[in-house]
């Protein structure tokens, strides 16, 4: 078959509802895709040069497979590393130089919500379609977490899977065994996030060497996390939104406790609820980033609170993963 002239595909953005750092200890953790995408297009380029261009960002460059290097065009430093998930992933699909890559997204980065795997994700699947590869869905899901580990070092594989699969995932043993949950109907999510990027490899090893520190502290709390994902599991299910909006509470106490909230966070965290969240928790790794609030009610007060003074948005939880768009 001939590869087509060119492929455009998407993949989903997520947020992780319960079990963030736990997660790294075998511990259960609940995630949802949500309805923020990043679209990438591949067309090809006679130069035989492979070049990106990550739009909404600014960011551009040459990638140069075989030295495995990036000549950046032009962009912040600080947005640039997005062009070597991009640079690992053509090469691990074995992918030939000749490309003219562009990104767009509606992913907003940094902000916790796996913006960088749903480049990776995006990525490997347009560039399969294009080499006329045939990946399953689990086989890009475990591409891209490589990608992501090469990158940073440290990643667990609920950002790369959520990206791949969508909908809203109960992971348990370490990613190995996961379970789409049957919620069909929408999840009352809002997400605050400030501009302030938390670093999640020094997080994830500040809460290690917690537990190295005190393990008869710390192993209680890492159960009690995972005793909260297991209510919360059963609580979503059944829709019982004031046992969601408790359960969130309790793991942003505990979230607290392990050193990963901020003062930008933990104000957020508060303002959420006084505007009539039922509950709200930093989300992902924290330093920084995003939290949500569970808002069956009160949407539009819990916003425009925050909005005084960090950001927010509402999101959906998106069923589909990533996919192919239409040309
Ligand atoms: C980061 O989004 C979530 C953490 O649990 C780290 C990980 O799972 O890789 C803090």
């Amino acid at each position: 078959m001939l590869s087509p002239k060119h492929v455009i595909t998407s993949a989903p953005g997520k947020t992780i509802l319960f079990g963030e750092h736990a997660v790294v200890y075998g511990k259960p953790a609940i995630a949802a895709a949500v309805d923020k995408r990043v679209y990438v297009k591949i067309e090809k380029r006679e130069d035989k040069k492979t070049h990106v261009t990550v739009e909404e960002l600014g960011v551009s460059g040459f990638l140069n497979l075989k030295e495995e290097l990036i000549d950046y065009n032009n962009g912040e430093y600080k947005k640039k590393n997005i062009l070597e998930y991009v640079l690992k992933s053509l090469i691990k699909t074995n992918t030939n130089d000749g490309l003219e890559i562009t990104i767009n997204m509606d992913i907003p980065i940094g902000a916790g919500l796996g913006s960088s795997a749903a480049v990776t994700v995006a990525t490997i699947f347009s560039l399969s379609i294009y080499n006329n590869i045939n990946l399953t869905k689990n086989e890009i899901a475990k591409l891209a977490h490589q990608v992501e580990l090469e990158v940073q070092g440290a990643a667990s594989p609920i950002d790369t899977t959520l990206s791949t699969h969508g909908g809203v995932i109960y992971l348990s043993n370490n990613a190995n065994k996961i379970i789409k949950l049957d919620i069909n109907t929408e999840i009352p999510i809002i997400i605050g996030y400030t501009s302030k990027r938390g670093n999640t490899g020094k997080l994830v090893e500040s809460v290690r060497l917690k537990v190295e520190k005190y393990p008869e502290i710390m192993n209680p709390i890492l159960n009690s996390m995972e005793s909260i994902t297991k209510h919360a599991c059963k609580a979503l299910i059944n829709r019982d939104h004031e046992k969601i909006g408790e359960l969130m509470n309790i793991n942003y106490g505990l979230l607290d406790s392990i050193g990963v909230s901020t003062e930008e966070l933990s104000k957020m965290v508060y303002s959420a609820r006084k505007a009539g969240a039922l509950g709200s928790k930093v989300t992902g790794a924290g330093g920084g980033g995003s939290i949500i609030a569970y808002c069956p009610e009160h949407v539009d007060e819990v916003i425009s609170f925050i909005n005084k003074f960090e950001n927010a948005f509402k999101i959906n939880i998106s069923n589909e993963g990533v996919r192919q768009e239409s040309k």
